[in-house]
Formats: structure tokens, C-alpha cells, sequence
């Protein structure tokens, strides 16, 4: 790593909020999560303080325990190709599942973002955890593993879509009639375990060549997808031991991959609060954790073991014995990690509810210590930047307005934008086109 490594900020753009109490509290609007001034707004923010992209999270099963927040949202690349005409520098991260969509639409509306945005596309390859998704497509659901060989294979399939056309392809010759040089457009005919695709895709290469990849899996199989893969890795980790741990064993499968662990950025997502004092953010904080019920802990850790009702075992006691059928082809990485952070500390299911849905973090304080913090995980090996969102309405923009310049003070962070591109951003270079024997920049 260099000594002038720069850290990355991506602002996470959740609407009503990630938890089920945020909504509650007198400033939140209910239908931020729909209202395209608000997304306007926090992109703006977010672009003020020279953030590096914007990420739109998704899924595609609701219920009636679902978030506020999930109940009623934009699709991820709509809003970001909203966002993409009224920003000029910032990434647009968009969330897009693999078990549930087709390469060939995929590759071409991705193109197309990165297009529209002038090279600022990013798409955040997820496999669908809920089973239930299934019934909105009316397919099966795959088994995790094979969820990520799908995703495996989709990615090649994409990545070489966006390969279909060199960049001086289109010539453009009114005088002899020659719109395109046929010599510069590649068919892909892939013929695989799960995707058949012809080829060529119906749009050019954009400035980025190919989007920024991101990724977020915690199991075995899903980090190893995430090194071999992915440019950034997004992470829910609260404590600073288990944010390390997690950020070695990524960089060190990212090395088996014959990757440069440089290029693989490492993102925790945060949600600061902020006080004039300790005591003060401390009080933002209990503030919103005292609206969630017990119930509502209850559905939030449920939704990690695929919508499993716990409220059928006593609140009180131990952390049921559960085994692999519980879950485990949801979120397989989280749930492990959930059941075995409940054993070691002894904890209740009350006690583990509360722990996964509203856990105390160490972003909690002063505009001066959330920094002092997240200067400590970002030179002591457990991130490379963060992807920031806010615990209650106008927690992101406190953010901006206060940590920011701090940051920018101890020359951790930019103060204005180098590039105008989210690669740029992340000193990532363009990949060659497979068809083309130089690299392209
Ligand atoms: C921090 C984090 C964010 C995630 N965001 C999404 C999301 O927006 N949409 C989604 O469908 N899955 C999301 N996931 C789920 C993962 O993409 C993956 O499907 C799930 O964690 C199961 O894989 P695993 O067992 O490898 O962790 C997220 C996971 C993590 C850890």
C-alpha cells in the first residue's frame, strides 16, 4: 500500500432508514424511501462532501415483518439513473441479483448507466438470500452454493458482453456509407451451465469499460467470490477485532486469486451519531433504540434466518439451538456468525435480537472521535473506507457538514475530486477490452 492511501466514503442512501424505528421519530418523512427530492438531496450532500459513490441497496421479498425501508422503495438502477442527470462526480452503486435476472438485460442497462453518468456505474452483485423470492419469479430457489456458481458464470457472460464492441468501432463514414467496422464487433456465444447467450450486446463500451464491481458475502464460498471479483466489499461488522479478521482473510484470498490487495477496497457500512458531546450522542442514540419493540428484533433477526418466526421460543433464555436447515441457504455467512456471537456470550434470544437489529457501535460521539475512529480502523488494517448512512433523518447530512472536514484536515480524504470517474475514483485502470491487444485508458 502507498503512504498517501486515501480513504473511500460511499453514502448509503436508505430512505426511511434501516431500522424499524428511524421512521418514528418527529423529522423522518415516511415516504422518504419514494420521494425522488430526497434522493436528490443526499446526493447532492453526498457529492458536496466529495464522496466516492452512492449505493443503492435491494431485494425483491417483502412480507409484513419487513423494514419499513423495504416495504415501499425505488428499484436500485432507476433511481440511480435519475440521480446520474443531476450529479456529476459521484459513483452510482446499484444493488442487482444474479439468481433472478438475465445477463444479457443486466449487462446492457449497466452499459447503459455507465453511459448516462459518464462513467460513474457500479453494480453491487448480490445472490438473493430469501427463498421467498422465488415466488415473485416464479422459479426455484437455488441452493447458496449454486447461487454463487450463477452468479460465476453471469459475470463472465456480462463482462463479456460489455466487450462486444471496440471503442473506434462505430466509424461513422457518411461519404462511403460504413456506420460500423464489423472487424470491431464480437459475438459472445457462450454456451454454459446456466446461461446460453449469443451475443453481441447492443451497446458500445463506456467510459469505465467495464462498471465497478462490489460484493458483500460473508460465507466461505461468498468471500471467495468477493476477492476473486470484486473491486469493493461491502461489510456489517461493529467491532474493530471482527472488521481485521474480516479484512485479512479477504485480502489474503484476494492474494490466492493472484489479485494485488490493494485493489480490493474493504467497506464497513456505519451509521454515525453525532453529539456536541458524548453524552449528547449517546442520548441521539438510545433515543431511536428505545422505539424498537421486542417484537420488532424479533422480525429483524428473523429476516436473517430466511424469515424464521422466533417469537415461538421464550425471550428470556438462552439463544435457541438451531441447526443449518434454519437459515442456512439465506444468509448462510451471517446466520454462523449470529449463532455462534450468541453462544459465546451467553446471550438470550432478547438479548441477540437486539444485538443483530441495533448493536452499540464505536461510531457513536464527538465530530472528533467518530473521526479519531474511523482513522484508527482505517490505518490499523480493518477498512478502507466506509459506506456511511445515517441512524435517524439528517444523521448523513451532520456527517458531511461536521466529520467530513475533519478528515479532509488530517489529509485522509480528498477535498476535491481528481477524476470524474468512479474507477478514477478508486485509481482502478480500465480494463482492456479481450478483443484488443493494448490496454485501453
Ligand atoms: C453488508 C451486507 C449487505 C448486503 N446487502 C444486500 C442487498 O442489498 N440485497 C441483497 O439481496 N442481499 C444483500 N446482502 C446479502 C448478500 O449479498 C448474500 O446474499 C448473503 O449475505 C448470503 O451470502 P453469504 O452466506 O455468502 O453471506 C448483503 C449482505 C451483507 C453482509
Amino acid at each position: 500500500m502507498t503512504t498517501n492511501r486515501q480513504l473511500r466514503l460511499g453514502a448509503g442512501l436508505t430512505g426511511v432508514g434501516t431500522s424499524n424505528a428511524a421512521w418514528r421519530r418527529p423529522q423522518a418523512k415516511i415516504n422518504a424511501s419514494v420521494d425522488i427530492d430526497h434522493y436528490i438531496s443526499q446526493a447532492r450532500k453526498a457529492e458536496e462532501g466529495k464522496f466516492d459513490l452512492l449505493f443503492v441497496a435491494d431485494g425483491l421479498f417483502i412480507n409484513e415483518k419487513s423494514l419499513p425501508h423495504f416495504l415501499n422503495r425505488f428499484e436500485p438502477l432507476t433511481i440511480l439513473s435519475a440521480l446520474a442527470a443531476v450529479t456529476s462526480h459521484v459513483g452510482l452503486v446499484a444493488t442487482i441479483s444474479t439468481s433472478y435476472s438475465e445477463p444479457f438485460t443486466i449487462a446492457r442497462q449497466l452499459a447503459s448507466l455507465d453511459h448516462i453518468s459518464k462513467g460513474r456505474a457500479g453494480w453491487n452483485i448480490v445472490t438473493s438470500p430469501l427463498e421467498g423470492s422465488a415466488l415473485n419469479y416464479g422459479k426455484p430457489h437455488p441452493e447458496h452454493d449454486d447461487r454463487y456458481r450463477i452468479a460465476d458464470e453471469f459475470l463472465q457472460v456480462v463482462k463479456g458482453l460489455w466487450d462486444s464492441w471496440e471503442d473506434d468501432a462505430f466509424v461513422g463514414d457518411k461519404e462511403n456509407g460504413v456506420f460500423f467496422d464489423p472487424d470491431k464487433l464480437h459475438a459472445l456465444n457462450h454456451q454454459g451451465t446456466y446461461f446460453s447467450v449469443q451475443g453481441p450486446l447492443n451497446i458500445i463500451r463506456s467510459r469505465q469499460g467495464h462498471p465497478v464491481i462490489f460484493q458483500a458475502g460473508t460465507s466461505s464460498v461468498g468471500r471467495d467470490f468477493a476477492a476473486a471479483h470484486a473491486d469493493c466489499v461491502f461489510t456489517n461488522l461493529v467491532s474493530l477485532e471482527s472488521a481485521q479478521a474480516y479484512y485479512n482473510d479477504i485480502k489474503s484470498r484476494a492474494v490466492h486469486f493472484g489479485k494485488n490487495p490493494a485493489d480490493i477496497s474493504i467497506l464497513p457500512s456505519i451509521q454515525p451519531v453525532l453529539g456536541a458531546t458524548q453524552e449528547e450522542a449517546d442520548r441521539k442514540f438510545r433515543r431511536v433504540g428505545e422505539l424498537l419493540s421486542a417484537e420488532d428484533t424479533l422480525n429483524y433477526l428473523g429476516r436473517f434466518f430466511d424469515h424464521y418466526d422466533f417469537s415461538k421460543h421464550p425471550l428470556d433464555e438462552p439463544f435457541p439451538e438451531l441447526d443449518d436447515s434454519v437459515g442456512g441457504n439465506a444468509f448462510q455467512g451471517g446466520t454462523r456468525r449470529i449463532k455462534s456471537q450468541a453462544k459465546e456470550n451467553n446471550w438470550t434470544l432478547r438479548e441477540t435480537a437486539l444485538q443483530a437489529t441495533y448493536p452499540r457501535h464505536p461510531f457513536i460521539g464527538t465530530p472528533e472521535k467518530v473521526a479519531d475512529e474511523i482513522q484508527r480502523w482505517f490505518e490499523s488494517g480493518a477498512s478502507d473506507g466506509f459506506i456511511v448512512g445515517q441512524n435517524e433523518a439528517g444523521g448523513f447530512e451532520e456527517f458531511v457538514d461536521l466529520v467530513v472536514p475533519i478528515l479532509q484536515d488530517r489529509g485522509l480524504f480528498r477535498k476535491e475530486y481528481e477524476t470524474d470517474t468512479f474507477r478514477g475514483h478508486l485509481s482502478l485502470p480500465v480494463p482492456a477490452n479481450r478483443y484488443v491487444k493494448e490496454v485501453q485508458r
